[in-house]
């Protein structure tokens, strides 16, 4: 169970805050106590004869109103990880805002789903920008501020299992995952003297948007999780340093089993 408060007097920042994963996040490092940056592109509600809109429906404004009702803080910051200048925004803002940042979950991603045979050059370049070059420049632009503080932080990016499996029509989304994982865990060795943790959390199939518009062939035996189950991974994973537990893959499912509270971190 997560601990009340543990996040107290901490600043995260979660992009893709919007809906699904990233929103589960945010409402839970609020309710654990930290100020929460709320970053993704969708700032107004999409009509209600949308496809999916149970699913696909989500504005950072509703997540940061939905803290703010709990009794939490939080700020929503537009932003499209696709665009250098709002990561750099991004960064910049939550510095002015709140002082510091001390937590980065790197959430916002989309799937690309066709065989390579039909895929459109548009959707891998796509795929490519907002899975990996963004969550680096993300990186690239907090880092300096995490730095300075020198308090140590926490990083993370959400992976999926398709990085490390083969998954039917995946071969981009997998790539782009498999990409992340190498980049992030790389990251975690730069930052390590400076006791900021980068890890890699892959949730499990969650119902989203992401898994309902799509149809994920070979992943029907896979049990769907709701967004929530991430939360008491994600708020331990937020609370950890370099010195604690840096430069690991982690399977949530296995939270309490093979990682977390107690249990030693890998050796290098
Ligand atoms: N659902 C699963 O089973 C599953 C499994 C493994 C990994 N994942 C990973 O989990 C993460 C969250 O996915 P989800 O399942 O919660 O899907 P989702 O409901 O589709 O949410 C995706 C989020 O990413 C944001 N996003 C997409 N493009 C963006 C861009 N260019 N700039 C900023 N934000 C952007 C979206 O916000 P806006 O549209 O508002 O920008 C949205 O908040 C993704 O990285 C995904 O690959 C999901």
């Amino acid at each position: 169970m997560a601990v009340a408060g543990e996040l107290r007097g901490k600043v995260a920042i979660v992009t893709g805050g919007s809906r699904g994963i990233g929103r589960s996040m945010c409402l839970a490092f609020a309710a654990a106590g930290a100020q929460v940056v709320v970053a993704s592109r969708t700032e107004h509600e999409p009509p209600p004869d949308s496809p999916f809109i149970k699913y696909g429906s989500g504005t950072i404004n509703d997540t940061a109103q939905q803290i703010a009702v709990a009794g939490g803080e939080a700020l929503a910051v537009p932003c499209d990880v696709t665009n250098s200048d709002d990561l750099r925004d991004l960064a910049d803002r939550t510095v002015k805002h709140f002082g510091r940042i001390d937590i980065v979950v790197s959430n916002a991603g989309v799937d690309c789903e066709s065989p390579v045979v039909d895929l459109e050059e548009e959707l891998l370049d796509r795929t490519l920008t907002v899975n990996i070059r963004g969550p680096i420049l993300l990186c690239k632009y907090v880092l300096p501020a995490m730095i300075e503080q020198k308090g140590g932080g926490s990083i993370f990016c959400i992976t999926s299992g398709a990085s490390q499996a083969y998954r039917e029509g995946r071969v981009g989304y997998s790539m782009s995952k498999a990409a992340l994982d190498r980049a992030y865990l790389s990251i975690a060795e730069e930052v390590r003297e400076h006791d900021i943790a980068v890890n890699v959390l892959s949730p499990g199939r969650v119902d989203t948007w992401m898994n309902r518009h799509g149809d994920w062939p070979g992943t029907g035996h896979i049990p769907m999780e709701q967004p929530d189950s991430i939360n008491e991974a994600a708020v331990w994973l937020a609370t950890q340093k370099a010195s604690t537990f840096t430069g690991q893959r982690i399977e949530r499912a296995e939270f309490g089993i093979n990682w977390g509270p107690s249990i030693p971190m890998p050796a290098r």
